[in-house]
């Protein structure tokens, strides 16, 4: 493995800003298409194809035939979250910037780089003894919509032995993981409009309602301070972990201490007490303000009572809830919080089914020897707090879905100094290259 030409490469991809939730990026996001297109063209694939979008197109590819081997599908996305705050960057989030071994860039480790890794452990074994097929969808971090569109047309392109996904991380430096479950996720948008237009707070204030105030208080009541959402309904279909998996993650290399203050680096943990906190990452239902819009936010200062007023939230659902379902408990409680002298709205962005996956399938037992050979330790179950939208469809033609990743856990994603640790990556070239090999050579 040349790792000088795979680091200029992998920058190359990097440096294309992908940003699939805004549309001024859709360029961008075309452009990161035909790299991982062309890329796949490279390493032998016939069929190399862009479905579904224009802007945003999934990159279907199939590898070189190989009579009798397994069927291999591998996933990934090429797209990426916004950067912001940019000013909270080392070095600029597009521009792609090697320090201490450490390769610094939006998309680094989700998932830009893990996709690169699995590539190149083809390239680097020469023709591996599987039949590859390739979805690289440019909308995972937007709800996967052209993806979900493609395989509800043509549900034969998930038809496979094994579906692998990286795009998650170890538990711990040296502990590399295989989860078990995903969170889902119910994207919303919750506007609040008070009057027919902006008002003078002089002329006004003290006798006619303010959007933001109403925002903020309805806000406030759909969480207790205690960490309890105030949604009716929405604990009713969460399953508590059992006492056997419970005792297991008691096993794993996690500190809730080592967790506040190396990875969250703030004074306290928050969340339900009882609970522990894998308990609130892994098995329990968050609600969370991303930002909220309107009024004034200019330098300077201007007197106005806004009459409207947007929060953008989320809620993290786990097995066992239905997306669908958490959409409609989520507009009820808006309803019933909201005064009669507001219009509340609730408009839903994206979401996704949380995700449950077997690791019985022999291939987990490959992916298991492939990691402790390359790297020391064999994968530990765990689950997953994030989401990605569309793994429980890839299983549905009866592929078993590996999710795994060669991340650390202190990357950052979504934030800036989003990282990749490059022996990180260096390894998981190993480690998949590995995997393939075993995957060919045991037919399953
Ligand atoms: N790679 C992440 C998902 C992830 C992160 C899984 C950490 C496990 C641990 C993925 O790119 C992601 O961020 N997904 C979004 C999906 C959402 C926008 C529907 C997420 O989880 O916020
Ligand atoms: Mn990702
Ligand atoms: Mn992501």
């Amino acid at each position: 493995m040349d790792q000088e030409r795979s680091l200029r490469e992998l920058t190359e991809f990097l440096r294309i800003p992908s940003i699939s939730t805004l549309p001024a990026h859709d360029a961008d996001c075309r452009r990161a298409a035909d790299w991982v297109a062309g890329d796949l063209r490279r390493l032998g694939c016939r069929d190399v194809q862009l479905l579904g979008s224009d802007t945003h197109p999934v990159v279907w590819g199939v590898g070189p035939e190989v009579p009798r081997a397994p069927t291999l599908l591998i996933y990934g996305h090429y797209d990426v979250q916004p950067p912001d705050p940019l000013n909270e960057w080392t070095s600029p989030p597009f521009e792609p910037t090697v320090r201490d071994g450490r390769l610094y860039a939006r998309g680094a480790a989700d998932d830009k780089g893990q996709v690169f890794c699995l590539l190149r452990a083809i390239e680097a074994l020469g023709a591996p003894p599987v039949n590859f097929r390739f979805l690289i969808e440019g909308e995972e971090e937007f709800g996967s919509k052209v993806l979900f569109d493609l395989l509800r047309r043509e549900p034969e392109r998930t038809r496979a032995d094994v579906a692998l996904v990286a795009d998650m991380s170890y538990l711990a430096p040296g502990w590399p993981a295989v989860y078990t479950s995903l969170r889902g996720m119910c994207y919303a948008e919750i506007a609040v409009r008070t009057a027919k237009h902006d008002l003078h707070s002089g002329e006004y204030g003290g006798a006619a309602p303010n959007a933001h105030e109403e925002l903020c208080r309805l806000l406030v009541r759909l969480k207790s301070p205690n960490g309890r959402i105030n949604i009716p309904g929405l604990y009713a279909a969460v399953k508590t972990p059992t006492a056997r998996e419970r005792a297991a993650w008691k096993a794993l290399p996690f500190r809730e201490k080592d967790f506040l203050n190396r990875r969250v680096q703030a004074k306290a943990l928050t969340g339900l007490k009882g609970h522990s906190v894998l308990e609130r990452l892994w098995a329990l239902p968050t609600f969370e303000i991303h930002g909220i819009l309107g009024g004034f936010t200019g330098a300077g200062a201007k007197t106005v009572i806004p009459a409207e007023a947007v929060a953008k939230v989320s809620l993290r659902l786990v097995p066992n809830q239905k997306m669908k379902t958490v959409e409609r408990q989520l507009a009820a409680a808006v309803k019933r919080l909201a005064p009669s002298y507001v219009s509340a709205t609730v408009r839903f962005l994206h979401g996704a089914d949380p995700a449950r996956v077997k690791i019985d399938h022999p291939a987990f037992k490959l992916l298991d020897r492939a990691f402790r050979e390359v790297v020391g330790r064999g994968t530990v179950p765990a689950r997953a707090g994030g989401s990605i939208p569309v793994v429980p469809a890839l299983g549905r033609a009866g592929a078993s879905v590996l999710l795994t990743g060669i991340g650390l856990p202190d990357d950052r994603l979504h934030a800036p100094d989003e990282k990749l640790d490059l022996q990180q990556l260096w390894d998981g070239i190993d480690v998949f290259g590995r995997f393939y090999k075993l995957l060919g050579d045991n037919k399953l």
